[in-house]
């Protein structure tokens, strides 16, 4: 494609479970079949020198899942980096994570912090995987930290770019933000780096999310008119 690709994109990846269940099989294939297509779509975006790609993966308000359920999602990581590790260091991917990790069972935090040691020296892609991740927990989160910087006197005041500092991600605002399976809503995701983001959503359930499809999202983007409150 002869197009360039916005620096930071943001895909709400979901629909797993109705994937599965479309073709009877349990909600946990779903999600197998959808941590392939991270890798797909990966590693798109890495050719096309995206600079981020935040991915959410597991959010705050997904322990309210079956434990069956979730005790498979925190097994993937382990599944996925075992089988494309080797991968994504040869092409450049740097791996990196947001969200309250600690509070994943400690094999699954370790395994995926792992993944972003041994890829810490890759300058292509940034795949940031949002885990255990939620919008209104950063904000609070980072709220406490300006709060103890102002109260230390480190800072003289709380501007939005000091704000922004303390948040968990140091990634840029989000300028696409994808979401696939239907469902038009946010579901507590990025919610202070898509102020100005571009909003897709498709109607695919993520595992069938592939790179022509992606690429469409992209073309769409180019079409829209962004204006950032201006006259363009
Ligand atoms: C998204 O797929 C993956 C996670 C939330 C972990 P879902 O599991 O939400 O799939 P649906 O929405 O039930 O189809
Ligand atoms: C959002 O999907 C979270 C992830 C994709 C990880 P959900 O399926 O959990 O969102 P809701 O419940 O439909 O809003
Ligand atoms: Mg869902």
């Amino acid at each position: 494609m002869s197009f360039e690709y916005p620096k930071h994109i943001a895909i709400i990846m979901d629909g797993n479970g109705r994937w599965a269940k479309a073709q009877n099989k349990p909600r946990t294939a779903g999600h197998l079949a959808g941590s392939e297509n991270v890798r797909r779509i990966a590693l798109h975006a890495n050719r096309n020198h995206v600079k981020s790609l935040t991915l959410y993966a597991f959010s705050t308000e997904n322990w309210a899942r079956p434990e069956e359920e979730k005790n498979y999602l925190f097994k993937l990581p382990a599944i996925f980096f075992k089988k494309y590790i080797a991968e994504l260091k040869r092409e450049n991917i740097r791996v990196t994570y947001i969200g309250e990790i600690e509070r994943f069972p400690q094999n699954t935090a370790r395994i995926i912090k792992d993944a972003v040691a041994q890829t810490a020296e890759n300058t292509g892609l940034n795949l940031c995987l949002a885990v255990n991740y939620g919008g209104r927990r950063e904000i609070v989160t980072a709220a406490q930290k300006a709060a103890e910087k102002l109260q230390k006197k480190e800072i003289e005041e709380i501007t939005e770019e000091e704000f922004a500092s303390c948040l968990m991600s140091e990634t840029s605002d989000v300028d696409l933000l994808i979401r696939t399976s239907g469902e038009i809503r946010v579901s507590n995701f990025l919610l202070w780096q898509i102020a100005y983001a571009e909003m897709i959503f498709v109607s695919c359930a993520w595992p069938d999310f592939d790179e022509n499809q992606f690429d469409e999202c992209i073309c769409e983007f180019h079409h829209r008119n962004r204006r950032f409150g201006g006259l363009k």
